[in-house]
């Protein structure tokens, strides 16, 4: 085990497979920004499966059991499922997650179940098609995710988790719709706190929802209590209904930030660790990795990395705006979310 500057030791790893996308969503990866000419990480650059599994292996040895596969769209690289095969045969991992969009699961979901995979996430931020398309640069149709989320179901994915962004005056007047279509369901929809990734969806404070708003909201039509956590510095805050009519959860980073507890690590699709989401830059892992360093010279760059580690950004948000330090923050589609 080791430890960072907070007394935090290094639990999860969430590893970006590609940083292509299939969406476009304006709070992530706007069209203006991201178009045709936009120059994307070339094949060469991605980390190949060897050499995750080989950097998964030594995060394992750190302490790591959890690994969430994300992108971009992670089901946008060839031959997920391979990857996640491996994953799984590493001693120690005992977790293997992904966080997909959702526009290629239906035709993934039975390989992805096969290879191993235990827990999928789907993106998706209402229910309502016009605004769906607004949300995400017009890519997919919600009907489509509506679908791949009943494949996920038939491959043996019994629950799925839902993520949807709430932005004030976009999609927050149809989250009850939301809640109405899930509740009754073995699938848990959390409401995510629009935050402040990447430079380029020019977030402010006036288009958060606060997580105690929904809850408000969704109380007053079905009463909640709230649930312990499933593990100690759980992202999201669990309820469930009253009537015993499923879950809901809420990732409530701004108003409520949870950086005491972090214990994720991210990697990014052309090997760079980052020790924060909002961090400016990575260590590049991949260039040692290339030139032939042993396992134990990679082990040593992370440990240097993981116990140098300070970041509480969300803890530290309203001084970080108004300083304007970290002004360059990595995008969000380059290490997953
Ligand atoms: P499990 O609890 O293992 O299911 O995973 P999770 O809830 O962390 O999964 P997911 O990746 O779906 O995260 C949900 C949302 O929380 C996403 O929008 C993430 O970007 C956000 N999130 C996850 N980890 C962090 C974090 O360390 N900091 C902040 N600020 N947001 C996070
Ligand atoms: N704020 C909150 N959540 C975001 N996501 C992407 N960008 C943002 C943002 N600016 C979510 C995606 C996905 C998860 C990985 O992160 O919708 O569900
Ligand atoms: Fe949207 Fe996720 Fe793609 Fe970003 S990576 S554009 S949040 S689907
Ligand atoms: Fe962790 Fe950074 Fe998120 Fe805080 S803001 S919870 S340190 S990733």
């Amino acid at each position: 085990m080791i430890f960072d500057q907070l007394n935090r030791p290094i639990h999860d790893l969430r590893i970006s497979v590609i940083d292509r996308c299939n969406f476009r969503c304006r709070y992530c990866m706007p069209e203006e920004e991201y178009s045709k000419n936009y120059t994307f990480l070339k094949r060469t650059d991605w980390l190949s499966f060897a050499e995750i599994i080989r950097l998964t292996k030594i995060f394992v040895s750190l302490g790591v059991s959890k690994v969430r596969l994300t992108g971009g769209e992670p089901l946008l690289r060839p031959n997920l499922d391979q990857l996640i095969r491996s994953l799984n045969e590493i001693p120690g991992i005992d977790d293997i997650a992904l966080t997909t969009n959702g526009l290629l699961l239906a035709e993934q979901a039975q390989k992805l179940h096969a290879a191993g995979l235990h827990r999928l996430t789907v993106s998706l931020d209402t229910l309502d098609e016009k605004i769906f398309a607004q949300m995400n640069g017009g890519r997919g149709e919600v009907k489509h995710i509506l679908a791949a989320i009943q494949a996920a179901e038939k491959a043996g994915f019994d629950s799925v988790k839902i993520n949807t962004v709430v932005q004030k005056g976009v999609n927050d007047h149809t989250l009850l719709g939301m809640v109405d279509y899930f509740r009754g369901t073995p699938h848990v929809i959390r409401f995510i706190e629009y935050m402040d990734v990447g430079n380029c969806n020019h977030w402010d404070m006036t288009s958060v929802v606060p997580s105690a708003e929904i809850l408000q909201m969704i109380s007053r039509k079905y009463p909640l209590k709230e649930l312990a956590p499933h593990y100690d510095g759980e992202v999201a805050e669990r309820y469930t209904f009253a009537d015993g009519k499923g879950e809901v959860g809420f990732v409530s980073s701004v108003t409520q930030p949870f950086c005491a507890s972090c214990s994720r690590a991210r990697i990014s699709t052309d090997g760079k660790i980052f020790t924060c989401l909002f961090a400016g830059t990575g260590t590049d892992l991949r260039t040692p990795l290339r030139n032939g360093a042993s396992d134990d010279e990679l082990q040593n760059i992370i440990v240097t990395v993981w116990k140098k580690r300070e970041d509480r950004y969300s803890e530290e948000r309203s001084s970080f705006l108004t300083s304007h330090k970290n002004s360059h923050k990595v995008e969000m589609f380059q290490i997953g979310g």
